[in-house]
């Protein structure tokens, strides 16, 4: 946390709404949290994109906390905003006061996570997070040889929180490639925790997941190697890579074990080029932030919204529309090409 405030405070300093921005109306974004960077690079590029379009944009971030984000919401429906984009920090509680918001004629966009149990989506701008958790699992059956039929090797698993719905998506996604190789015993969960309930970190919290981490070490891997990590996302490799380095991993000839990501943070993209993290899922969030723009632009001229996908995302009481962009393997063989050359980050950040 400490490290993003600053991030946030640059990040907010270089931002300059334009002179214009409040001549289409207000329309409020509601992020999760500051603590994990990617959500900071979401709201400012949001308000960007909504400032250039002449909206005046509400950003608020809810510190992880639901009823902090229902609170958030409802000052901005009292405050006059005609769309809202929300990217929820608890699926299902959103339910009343995105009622409230739609009483008052105020469209509704989930962004990159889905809203539960609630008729008031107008459109849900995301990736393809099935394809995520593929390609997580993919990346570990690629470096550990599985198709070549190394092995066995062995492997513990994690995954988001459960009140997240983009968790269970990267998680069947990962599975849907692992579970065959833990079937035929070339993967090896020593612990036996293989069920969502099991391995889920509430809240994302990194800490947590490390915590649980320490503990199998020592039930399992006093003696044994652990060879592979599906760790769901960046926040939380970085933890899990702290519990290997303290085990020695990573030293004396000791390699570290194969540790997915997802999100290309700075602190992880720095890892996986001194060969810690093996591989990150980049998600451009200014090409997401792009399509929820639009959304919101469509829906304020009653126009039709960008959708690619009518099929995958039903939240409880609807099939919802969506616009599904693609995520992308990094590793240390295209960092910079994916990373740099795109403009997404600045090689002298990477660096410092
Ligand atoms: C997002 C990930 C993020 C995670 C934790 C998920 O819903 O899709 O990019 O790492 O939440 O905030």
């Amino acid at each position: 946390m400490k490290k993003i405030i600053p991030l946030l405070l640059l990040a907010s300093s270089l931002w300059q709404a334009p002179a214009h921005a409040q001549d289409k109306g207000k329309i409020g974004i509601s992020m999760p949290t500051v603590a994990l960077q990617r959500w900071v690079i979401d709201g400012l590029a949001l308000g960007r994109s909504l400032g250039k379009l002449d909206y005046e944009p509400d950003l608020k971030f809810a510190d992880n906390a639901p009823k902090q984000q229902i609170a958030q919401i409802e000052k901005m429906i009292t405050d006059g905003v005609r769309v809202l984009i929300v990217a929820p920090v608890d699926g299902p509680a959103l339910k009343d006061v995105l009622q409230k918001a739609a009483d008052k004629k105020i469209k509704i966009i989930s962004y990159d996570r889905l809203i539960r149990d609630t008729p008031n989506i107008d459109g849900y701008a995301t990736f393809d997070n099935y394809q995520v958790g593929v390609m997580q699992g993919e990346d570990i059956v690629n470096r550990l040889g599985l198709k070549d039929k190394a092995g066995p090797f062995s492997i513990e698993l994690f995954a988001g929180s459960p009140d997240d719905n983009n968790a269970f998506f990267f998680y069947n996604g990962a599975m849907s490639v692992l579970k065959p190789y833990i079937e035929n015993g070339r993967l090896v969960v020593e612990s036996g925790q293989t069920a969502m309930e099991a391995i889920a970190t509430p809240q994302w919290n990194g800490v947590t997941a490390r915590l649980r981490l320490d503990k199998l070490m020592t039930a399992f891997y006093k003696t044994k190697r652990l060879d592979a990590i599906l760790a769901p996302n960046d926040g939380i490799s970085l933890e899990l890579l702290a519990t290997l380095k303290r085990l020695g991993y990573g030293s004396q000839g000791k390699e570290f074990p194969v540790v997915t990501g997802q999100d290309a943070d700075l602190n992880s993209v720095r890892s996986i080029i001194k060969s810690e993290q093996s591989s990150t899922i980049f998600k451009d969030t200014r090409a997401l932030a792009d399509v929820a723009v639009n959304m919101a632009d469509a829906l304020m001229q009653n126009k039709p919204i960008p959708v690619n996908d009518t099929k995958t995302y039903n939240n409880g009481v609807k099939l919802v529309n969506s616009f599904l962009l693609k995520p992308v393997l990094v590793d240390k063989s295209n960092w910079s090409k994916i990373l740099v050359d795109s403009g997404y980050y600045k090689s002298y950040v990477i660096s410092k």
